[in-house]
């Protein structure tokens, strides 16, 4: 392995030529033209204001846990490894408690629930960073960021400056916002706070979650304690760990389609698992289809179908990302050849 070139310019550092393989929870072995690693806004500003990073394109990468990098970037990435977190108000109805970017997900979660603050634990375990949560709205178990989200800060990239986002100005939807849209390599979100109302009500009724709370006799009543201890258990028990077995979590997003194709659909899939929408429209789980279609378990090279969660692909060792691409085509193939739906990749394809 290359040791890459380290030099020392406006209190930012840049490496020359460097793998990203501890950088993206696939562990794909790709290497960035330049990186900076940066543990402030201040940073963030001076990164992009260095000549070094004059006219590259840029690339925000937190845990690596979204996405799926298929080649070499030619341009420069910025790690964002921005710490913290605190309470920094509350009143009578809720606590506001604001992480910084580069904090572990997870590990915030528990943190808020240290501190008798519940509101979070649905999302318990779910890999990555605090910045990269309100990208994709991450969500489970009956529970998305957004329903506990009051603002963020995001710098800039063309002007270095920084910006305050409101829930509104964040145009969440499911597994979906203006980060992942319009605002796409715009900006890079630096911190984000969190409204937990005082008066919790627990979600609960997810059957996975249900049945492991029933299992540990706290169905009646659970804490956000129990809740979280529950969620750990199912995700242990269906998601491979990243650490273990690369993979970026669900690989799909859960398909919406009208309700017209969904009865034609049920009528001939009458087992067809569903969720029926708001809007009268219906979710499929991607799941289900793609298991139907054969492929749990099954590799196409290096790259792999979860063998207990269809919607998730694993990198099962040396796999490239061009590899689980292909293996993710085969599959729209024949979910859309089966079912005539299609599916969309929930990480970002690089
Ligand atoms: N199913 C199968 N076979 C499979 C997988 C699922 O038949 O191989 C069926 C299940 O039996 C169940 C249904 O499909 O009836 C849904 O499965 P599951 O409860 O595991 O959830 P999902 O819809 O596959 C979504 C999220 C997950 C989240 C879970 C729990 C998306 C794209 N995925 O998965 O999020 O943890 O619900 O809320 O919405 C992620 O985004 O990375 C992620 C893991």
């Amino acid at each position: 392995m290359s040791v890459p070139s380290v030099s020392f310019a406006d209190s930012v550092w840049f490496a020359a030529d460097y793998s990203l393989r501890e950088h993206n929870t696939f562990g794909f072995d790709v290497r960035a033209h330049l990186l900076c690693r940066v543990e402030s806004e201040a940073q963030f500003a001076a990164a992009l204001a260095d000549p070094r990073a004059e006219g590259l394109r840029t690339l925000v990468l937190g845990g690596g846990s979204n996405v799926v990098l298929t080649r070499d970037f030619d341009g420069l990435v910025l790690l964002v490894a921005l710490r913290g977190r605190e309470v920094v108000r509350e009143d009578s109805d809720a606590w506001y408690v604001r992480a910084a970017a580069g904090e572990t997900w997870h590990d915030f979660v528990a943190w808020t629930l240290a501190q008798g603050m519940p509101g979070l634990e649905n999302l318990a375990l779910i890999p990555g960073t605090v910045g990269a949560a309100p990208i994709q709205n991450i969500g489970a178990y009956g529970l998305e960021m957004g329903e506990r989200f009051a603002s963020l800060r995001a710098i800039e990239l063309a002007t270095g400056t920084v910006h305050e986002f409101d829930a509104a100005a964040c145009r969440f939807g499911y597994r979906d916002s203006f980060f992942k849209r319009e605002g796409r390599e715009r900006f890079a979100i630096t911190s984000v706070t969190f409204r937990l109302p005082k008066a919790w009500q627990p979600h609960a009724d997810y059957a996975d979650i249900a049945r492991e709370l029933a299992a540990k006799g706290k169905a009646d009543n659970p804490d956000a304690q129990a809740i979280f201890d529950a969620v750990v258990a199912v995700r242990r028990a269906k998601l491979p760990d990243p650490r273990e077995l690369g993979n970026a979590g669900s690989f799909f997003k859960n398909p919406v389609i009208d309700a017209a194709q969904f009865e034609t659909l049920r009528a001939r899939e009458p087992e067809v698992v569903s969720y029926p929408q708001p809007d009268g429209r219906v979710k499929l789980a991607a799941g289900w289809l793609i298991d139907r279609c054969g492929w749990k378990g099954r590799a196409l090279g290096h790259a792999a179908v979860h063998e207990r969660q269809a919607l998730v692909l694993v990198n099962r060792g040396g796999a490239t990302g061009a590899e689980v691409l292909a293996l993710a085509q085969r599959i729209q193939q024949d979910v859309i050849q089966r079912f005539g739906v299609a599916l969309e990749p929930e990480p970002l394809v690089l």
